[in-house]
């Protein structure tokens, strides 16, 4: 089986691939050719998630997912949430929305928080869901400098490490998109 994942960011491209392993094969967009910026002006993660996938099937009539993550924190109300790429505002880098995210954390002492991903699949035309999460902590400060986003400041839960100092296979195996992804892989199996 081949899907196109609907994204431009390698790292996601990695991961997914790495989860797949040999039964099915993932394809960035480049594959089909897309180098599009595809809008995701949903306000829930799985509106965004749907509303990628939907653009790559209707352009390109592959089978293909997409994905949507968001980190909420608990002490800021479930904040950035679906919002957390443009936290810091449009064209932010991830440094910016890590830098804003340790600003508003400052003093606090509830640092819960959780990464929720949601995966939209279309199959054959057919419409699938996945979620997948995973709990911790937002650090004090930034810790390593693998993966991306605010990989540097949040501590997955029974860890003492953070995502941006595990390897990206430890980092899959407990990840909320890894999750997502390994409930889609399963799922494929299964038809
Ligand atoms: P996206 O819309 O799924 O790309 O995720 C929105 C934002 O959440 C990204 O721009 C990152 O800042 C953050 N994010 C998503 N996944 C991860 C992750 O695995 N680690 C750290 N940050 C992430």
């Amino acid at each position: 089986m081949e899907l196109v994942f609907a994204t431009h960011n390698r790292h996601k491209l990695q991961e997914a691939v790495a989860i797949a392993g040999a039964s099915c094969v993932v394809f960035g967009l480049d594959h089909v050719g897309c180098f599009d910026e595809i809008p995701e002006t949903a306000d829930t993660l799985i509106g965004n998630a749907k509303q990628k996938a939907e653009y790559v099937y209707q352009k390109y009539q592959v089978n293909c997912f997409a994905d949507d993550t968001g980190l909420e924190v608990e002490a800021l109300d479930g904040r950035p949430g679906v919002y957390s790429a443009r936290y810091a505002g449009e064209h932010c880098s991830f440094q910016d929305n890590v830098n804003k995210l340790l600003q508003e954390m400052q003093g606090v002492s509830n640092r819960k928080a959780c990464f929720k991903t949601v995966v939209a699949l279309i199959l054959n035309g057919q419409r699938y869901e996945f979620e997948g999460r995973v709990d911790g902590i937002i650090l004090p400060a930034p810790l390593g400098d693998s993966g991306f986003g605010y990989d540097p400041v949040f501590m997955p839960d029974g860890f003492n490490v953070s995502f941006a100092q595990m390897s990206d296979f430890d980092k899959n195996a407990i990840s909320h998109r890894g999750r997502a992804i390994r409930k889609m892989m399963t799922f494929l199996q299964t038809l």
